[in-house]
């Protein structure tokens, strides 16, 4: 019997060796070692061994069932390895192609603007509110005080909707809005787009930008203005810069000014940039008329406030050096693509 096993081993081992698919090693498997394989089969007759050789034949059955069990998994492994082998091969990646570079894109030069004010803004304590952009009448011209006769009103200067309805000429709107909605002390900046009818050039677009300031608490004077002005053109401009107040005329606030700021450039001597002047127009601003404030529901006697605003794209572009407002909204790549 002994005989027969080693006999069984030998011919699995030449089997093993010959087999050269996972199916050919399960079925010999099955051939060798199943229920009905050829194993049991010399098993069945250990009970005609004496009770001596029983243990000794049984010894060797195992190491034959164990050396066959062994075999016949390294070959499934090998079956295994030469497979992942050669899908591997087959799937080779050249690593040394260049990579597709992605490419980050970059804040647009007005948005990039913006959140610098209101950075600084907002590190004085600014809130920013916002309003619409298609807004009444109302609330860009009556509320703001301006003159039943104002030039701003025509048809040539402004978008009308309707009788009512108008796009926003400027961020000033959102003051009475603010002064509604909120209890003061009123801090607010609201930066935005608005809309004017004017014919596109290097100067003009009908659609432009603003960043409107507002401040409403009781005893706030003149002096605040300039220096929350003062706070922000250093913060914004750099740390030598100075401004100036000019006279001016709007009708929201009263007394109103223009603020000039000293050239960045060449700090005030006066350059190309400046066109001699050593100066730069900022925004306008001035102390909040008490017509806006009552409009607004705040008592004049008790409250005051200013308010100022400035134009976007042009202190963007007297920033990058940029000579045309179109540029801004053309989306050429090549353009946004250097800020
Ligand atoms: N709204 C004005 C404009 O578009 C700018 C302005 C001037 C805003 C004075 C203000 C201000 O708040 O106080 O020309």
């Amino acid at each position: 019997m002994e005989k027969k096993l080693r006999e069984l081993l030998e011919n699995a081992k030449t089997e093993i060796d010959l087999a050269d698919s996972m199916d050919i090693l399960e079925s010999t498997r099955v051939k060798y070692l199943g229920k009905k394989g050829e194993l049991t089969q010399i098993l069945r007759g250990m009970g005609s061994l004496s009770p001596e050789e029983r243990p000794v034949v049984g010894k060797v059955a195992n190491e034959v069932r164990e050396t066959i069990q062994v075999l016949i998994e390294n070959a499934k492994a090998a079956i295994r390895d030469r497979a992942l082998e050669r899908q591997l091969e087959s799937e080779v990646i050249d690593i040394t192609m260049p990579g597709k570079e992605i490419e980050l894109g970059n804040k647009h030069p007005l948005t990039q603007s913006f959140d610098e004010l209101k950075n600084i803004f907002i590190g004085m304590g600014f809130k920013i509110a916002e309003g619409p952009e298609v807004e009444t009448v109302y609330y860009n011209f009556d509320a703001l005080n301006a003159p039943a006769n104002h030039p701003s009103r025509d048809m040539s200067d402004t978008f009308y909707i309707n009788d009512d309805i108008v796009l926003r000429t400027q961020t000033s709107p959102v003051q009475v809005r603010a002064m509604e909605k909120m209890k003061p002390p009123i801090r607010i900046i609201s930066p935005g787009r608005c809309f004017r009818n004017d014919t596109p050039d290097a100067t003009h677009s009908p659609m432009f930008h603003q960043l409107e300031g507002l401040v409403i608490d009781k005893g706030i004077t003149l002096g605040d203005l300039k220096g929350t002005l003062e706070v922000f053109v250093k913060a914004f401009l750099g740390e030598n810069t100075k401004i100036k107040f000019r006279p001016h005329y709007f009708p929201f606030t009263e007394p109103s000014a223009e603020v000039d700021a000293s050239c960045f450039k060449c700090g005030g001597v006066g350059c190309n940039f400046c066109k001699g002047s050593g100066w730069i127009e900022l925004l306008g601003a001035g102390m909040v008329h008490p017509n806006v404030l009552r409009n607004g529901g705040i008592d004049p006697e008790e409250y005051g406030g200013f308010a100022f605003g400035m134009g976007i794209d042009r202190l963007t572009m007297l920033k990058y050096g940029i000579d045309d407002i179109r540029l801004f909204f053309e989306n050429d790549m090549r353009f946004l693509k250097q800020f």
